[in-house]
């Protein structure tokens, strides 16, 4: 049975496109062949993993019946992607059920990029997610969000959800400019899954294709959540 994660928020801009990306990769790297599916509208995964030039047709036309399953998959080097049409139309969560059967039966792990916010493309995004990642800046206001976003999770039925905090930065943890793990965890209601550090070669990843480089500060981090994902007991630091 394939993993099916959804990866939400509850402010925009927090990194979940960019998260889910470098998770997507990491599983990959890890032998997983993974489909990442944009449920976001304005659209940003095709661009980050550099095939925007190659989408012919999205999960909108798959539903419709339009194309067949894996004609929407673009191949994008270690993994694939399943591009959002840009109006949701009349999808229903039941009908994205439906159509993810037939990738569970062809892929291991399925990252649902959800949009900011608890709306029609957050509940499309979690209709067939078993786990949920909520993801979050290191601030109260974001780690509110994120919690409110795991709530809804949870009433739409994905029932185990973990906090990312992205974009730490150690000196402004210092200065307390930032929350540290001990602060987020007590803020928070959902289990911390992990935390990943500003990292240069994330913030200008849009800008060209996405390659997750071994020596960046946010690689080993994004391993680490990648390794507790498949269950591992990896101890959680950033101090
Ligand atoms: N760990 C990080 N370090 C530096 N920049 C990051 C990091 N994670 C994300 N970013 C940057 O933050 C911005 C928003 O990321 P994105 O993944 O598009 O957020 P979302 O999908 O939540 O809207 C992008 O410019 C991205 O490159
Ligand atoms: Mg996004």
């Amino acid at each position: 049975m394939a993993k099916r994660i959804v990866v939400a928020s509850g402010k925009g801009g927090v990194g979940k496109t960019t998260l889910a990306v470098a998770l997507s990769l990491a599983l990959a790297r890890r032998g997983k062949k993974v489909l990442l599916v944009d449920f976001d509208d304005l659209r940003s995964a095709d661009l980050l993993v550099g095939v925007a030039d190659r989408v012919v047709y999205d999960w909108g036309d798959v539903i419709r019946g339009d194309c067949a399953p894996m004609d929407a998959v673009l191949n994008a080097g270690a993994i694939s992607l399943l591009p959002c049409p840009t109006d949701y139309g009349s999808a229903t969560p039941r009908q994205i059920r439906t159509m993810m059967r037939s990738y569970e039966k062809e892929f291991d792990v399925l990252f649902f990029d959800s949009p900011a916010g608890v709306g029609a493309g957050f509940a499309l995004a979690c209709a067939a997610a078993k786990q949920g990642i909520v993801v979050a800046l290191a601030d109260p206001a974001s780690v509110r969000g994120a919690c409110r976003a795991a709530r809804e999770m949870e009433d739409l039925g994905v029932r185990s959800s973990r906090l990312i905090l992205n974009r730490a930065v150690k000196r402004d943890i210092k200065k307390r400019l930032m929350l540290n793990i001990d602060d987020a965890i007590d803020r928070s209601e959902v289990q911390l899954l992990g935390v990943v550090p500003e990292d240069r070669s994330l913030r200008y990843a849009a800008m060209k294709t996405f390659l997750f480089d071994s020596t960046a500060p946010a690689y080993v981090p994004i391993f680490n959540i990648a390794r507790r994902l498949e269950g591992e007991n990896i101890p959680l630091a950033f101090n």
